[in-house]
């Protein structure tokens, strides 16, 4: 770039938190040499936060900082939006408006992304401008762009992935003989958990990533809403040791699939075989793979958060954007090319494990083995794990074949009326 003029980019931030200083620390101090990259240079003119008063890693003009976030987003001068506020609203409406008056936007946030990301796409094609968004999912891994540009040729039929570092740090922590609780509090003590985990160990976070990779690869917008889902609250130490024994572990697989009916998609806790590709991805890292017609089988993996691995990403954004702005053009891959029906999930099929609590007597598996029959589901092994012989109970594990989730549900619904069956402890999805 050496005798070339630097141009310089304009840039406004929302947020100056984790991801947001890990930016603005990033780009300070990888500026010349992103300057001798692609010949431009960033200066952040406005930062807007909540409390200008708090104390930040990193160091900020004051007389840059606002708690006026419209200022930024309507101040002339500015070339492109950094937004890292988080959360629905009012993030998504000052996207919005950055977009309309003609700037650039470069967000992390998956919750706007997953809800309005594809009319959000649209906006930013009429508007002319970028909207980038790849540190929405998987932190420091870059699959939006892989998704967007690198497979561009390939009919995605498939997806797996892990996708959320908090739950995949406790499940790990399970499967090495911690409980549920004392695993979310070591998360929290490391602050991989926030004070209340609920977006996390519900599954909504993942399912929001789940919803833009899925858009991305299928070609058709998948909405959260339409993705089951369900969280690792339920989920017990117990589980762990017997899936091990069977040769599987526990995790809360994102998983999306092209079937003859249309797009399966889902977040569930899920026992994968011990050899399967995502079974070693343990702790805070994430991975996905994914499966393409022209290039098989493809995983990324890596950290999925964090200041530093998301900073990059917003970094590689603002390249982009200043790599094209040099250019005179704008990233439009069309994401939304085709409508193909989201599959209700009860007409989906699976493996299951159960774990029941039964009365220890003859014939009761008769019983249960009658109840799946009629909902026509075929056990395909059954283990009686130990039996609390002073109480009269007995555990019994159960692995199925291949059955629909509705025939499953009802079955399930059955087998509590019956007077020999205590409880059902676990039920859980087990990857083909
Ligand atoms: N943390 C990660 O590892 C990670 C990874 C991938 C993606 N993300 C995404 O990145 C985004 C930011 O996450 P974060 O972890 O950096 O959040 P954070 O640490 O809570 O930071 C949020 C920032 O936004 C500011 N803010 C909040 N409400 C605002 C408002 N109404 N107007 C202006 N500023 C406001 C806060 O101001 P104060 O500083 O004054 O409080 C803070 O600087 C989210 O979309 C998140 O999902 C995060």
């Amino acid at each position: 770039m050496e005798g070339e003029q630097i141009k310089t980019i304009r840039l406004g931030f929302l947020g100056a938190g984790t991801v947001g200083g890990g930016t603005l620390d990033l780009l300070a101090r990888r500026s010349e040499q992103i300057a001798r990259s692609i010949g431009v240079e960033f200066d952040v003119r406005r930062v807007s936060v909540r409390n200008p008063s708090r104390p930040r890693d990193v160091a900020i003009d004051p007389s840059i900082l606002t708690t006026d976030a419209w200022s930024v987003v309507d101040d002339p001068s500015i070339d492109v939006v950094v937004e890292l506020i988080g959360g629905e609203s009012p993030a998504s409406d000052y996207i919005e408006r950055a977009l309309r008056h003609g700037k650039h936007v470069v967000t992390a946030n998956k919750e706007v992304i997953a809800k309005y990301g594809a009319e959000l796409l649209d906006l930013a094609n009429h508007s002319n401008v970028n909207l980038f968004f790849e540190a929405s999912v998987g932190g420091g891994i870059p699959v939006i762009g892989v998704l967007r540009h690198d497979l561009i040729a390939n009919e995605i039929t498939s997806l797996r992935a892990i996708i959320n570092g908090t739950t995949n740090f406790i499940l790990t922590a399970m499967e090495q003989g911690r409980d549920y609780a004392e695993a979310l509090r070591e998360a929290q003590r490391l602050g991989y958990a926030e004070a209340d985990p609920s977006n996390d160990v519900d599954g909504v976070d993942a399912t929001y990533k789940l919803a833009i990779l899925s858009t991305l690869a299928f070609r058709t917008n998948v909405h959260p809403d339409q993705i089951e889902h369900v969280g690792i609250r339920e989920l017990r130490q117990k589980d762990f040791q017997f899936a091990a024994g069977m040769g599987y572990v526990i995790k809360l697989l994102a998983a999306a699939d092209v079937g003859p009916n249309g797009i399966e998609a889902s977040v569930r806790p899920t026992m994968i075989p011990t050899d399967h590709h995502l079974a070693n991805v343990k702790g805070v890292f994430n991975a996905v793979l994914i499966d393409g017609d022209q290039i098989d089988k493809f995983m990324l993996y890596g950290r999925g958060a964090g200041a530093r691995p998301t900073a990059s990403a917003v970094v590689a954004d603002l390249c982009a954007v200043a790599h094209n702005l040099q250019r005179n053009v704008i990233d439009r891959v069309e994401i939304v090319h085709q409508h193909r029906p989201i599959v209700d999930f009860g007409d989906t099929r699976s493996r299951y494990y159960l774990r029941l609590q039964v009365t220890d007597q003859p014939g009761v598996l008769a019983q249960i083995a009658r109840v799946l029959g009629e909902h026509e589901i075929s056990i395909a092994s059954v283990m009686q794990h130990e039996t609390d012989e002073t109480a009269g109970v007995a555990e019994i594990v159960i692995m199925t074949h291949q059955a629909a989730e509705r025939a499953m549900a009802a079955a399930l619904g059955l087998m509590r009326t019956l007077a020999v069956v205590h409880e059902v402890s676990a039920f859980i999805r087990v990857e083909r």
